[in-house]
């Protein structure tokens, strides 16, 4: 009775092995080296299993409290780096029972009581998950900030806004970094919605299919801060939906993060020369003297691919696995920790590099200026004196040809050649076509109008408040 069974990983799974494991066998199966990771939540997992199971008069009031006093130390040794992780023992789950058992003896091997890994596994990595939930729930928020404040100071900043990459129509900038902050107000959304889905207790599983004991699983989901316990234990051990719900929103998130650090890649190319860049998010080239180079925005474009590649490989894994628990799930947790790594630090970076962000207001009216950014104003004007839309959209593409051929734009063209056009055509038109009277008319909720505008970056900043 004093021998710790998992002292010795061969003998853990009972006298029915007769030869140990390989090395490689060992190596290839153990997940310690990176489930480690997962040690706070399996601690605070089995002491509320603990707890529960002296409630329940399961285990004795004793065991209990040597288990806590058992797991204190161990929290110590861990923080200080003293904790011995072994191969051998596998995984962060018998690797921290060992240790109880030789810190406390007899209580320590009551612990996994009414309990199995398979349940134990589900329970920390939704623990873990939803700890790494509540930090980037609040990085979402200081990137809208950087984003609205950003804007705040260019709802009359002109700049194209482009289709097919192609000059369309003016837009203010502020009104561009919007579009931004509404895409990551719904990856916020969405991952307060996974969050509810990963909020959930599996413990009392057990190995599949529940257990004998009297446990108390809504006291354990209370302890935990779980929103509610697995219905099915069948489902409970084996599905791994929360995580691929959680990948799903970081792919979409870094998506967009991506299109918004490739926009700054172009807008800071001498091509466009609309923005520079602090110095601290740029780096030179070691040949050319002359580069700065918008590494960062260009690595979270790139990182985008390994996220949406754990995705890929997250569905991979589930898609082939019968009920319930396979081996096969060990494997969710690397791709799921970098995946939370990624998103963390791109996050983080980006919105400190958009709050960095210096604007060029002149490149972006010059560019706005040469497309022909306001031949939609000149037919919506010449609508407005009366011509079916078709015709006026016909009447702006002779007077764009004749401006192209002369290499002006449409303001440029005079009332008397305009009105050669089209007779209906008055010395109000000027306004229709300056970059700033075609933003003016855009006065539509969810339009480039400045006033509109506004009322956004103020409404976000409510939302975002506090
Ligand atoms: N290390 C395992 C995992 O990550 C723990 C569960 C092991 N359960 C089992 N029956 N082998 O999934």
């Amino acid at each position: 009775m004093s021998t710790n069974p998992l002292a010795n990983k061969a003998q853990a799974w009972s006298a029915l092995f007769s030869e140990p494991m390989s090395e490689l066998v060992q190596r290839y199966t153990a997940s310690v080296g990176f489930d480690q990771r997962l040690w706070r939540a399996d601690i605070d997992g089995s002491l509320a299993h603990a707890d529960m199971l002296a409630a329940q008069g399961i285990i004795a009031a004793q065991d209990l409290a040597d288990i806590q006093r058992g797991m204190a130390l161990i929290v110590a040794e861990i923080e200080s780096g003293e904790f011995q992780w072994k191969l051998e023992l596998e995984d962060v789950h018998l690797n921290i029972e060992a240790r109880l058992t030789e810190l406390v003896g007899l209580a320590g091997k009551r612990l996994h009581t009414g309990r199995s890994r398979n349940d134990q596994v589900a329970t920390d990595v939704r623990l873990w998950l939803r700890s790494e939930i509540d930090t980037l729930a609040p990085l979402l928020v200081a990137m809208q900030r950087a984003l609205v404040e950003l804007a705040a100071e260019h709802s009359d900043t002109v700049m194209p806004g482009f289709t097919h990459m192609q000059v369309a129509q003016p837009v203010s900038f502020a009104h561009h970094l919007l579009a931004y902050v509404e895409m990551f107000a719904r990856d916020a959304d969405r991952l307060a919605d996974v969050r509810k889905r990963v909020n959930v207790l599996p413990l009392g599983a057990a190995a599949l299919a529940g257990t004998s004991y009297p446990l108390d699983r809504e006291r354990v989901a209370r302890t935990l801060g779980f929103d509610g316990i697995c219905q099915n234990s069948l489902d409970a051990v084996s599905d791994r939906d929360f995580a691929l719900e959680f990948s799903g929103f970081a792919s979409i998130c870094m998506v967009h993060v991506s299109r918004l650090s490739e926009e700054i890649v172009l807008w800071m190319s001498q091509n466009f020369g609309f923005i520079d860049l602090a110095d601290r998010y740029c780096t030179g080239s070691s040949i050319m003297p002359q580069k700065r180079n918008p590494d960062v925005a260009e690595l979270a474009r790139g990182k985008t691919g390994r996220v949406v590649g754990h995705l890929m490989g997250l569905l991979t894994l589930m898609k082939g696995q019968p009920l319930t628990y396979n081996k096969d799930n060990q494997e969710d947790k690397e791709p799921l920790f970098d995946t939370v790594d990624t998103l963390r630090d791109t996050l983080r970076i980006m919105a400190e590099m958009v709050g960095g962000i210096r604007v060029k207001a002149d490149a972006m009216e010059r560019a706005a200026l040469r497309g022909y950014a306001t031949a939609t104003d000149l037919a919506d004007y010449l609508v407005k004196k009366g011509l079916p839309f078709r015709d006026a959209h016909e009447t702006v593409a002779h007077a764009v040809k004749v401006a192209l051929q002369r290499g002006i734009d449409l303001a440029e063209l005079s009332l008397a050649e305009l009105q050669g056009f089209n007779p209906a055509i008055e010395a109000d038109v000027a306004d229709a076509l300056t970059l700033q009277g075609s933003m003016r008319s855009r006065n539509v909720v969810g339009g480039t109008a400045p006033s509109q505008v506004l009322a956004q970056v103020a409404r976000h900043r409510e939302r975002l408040a506090g």
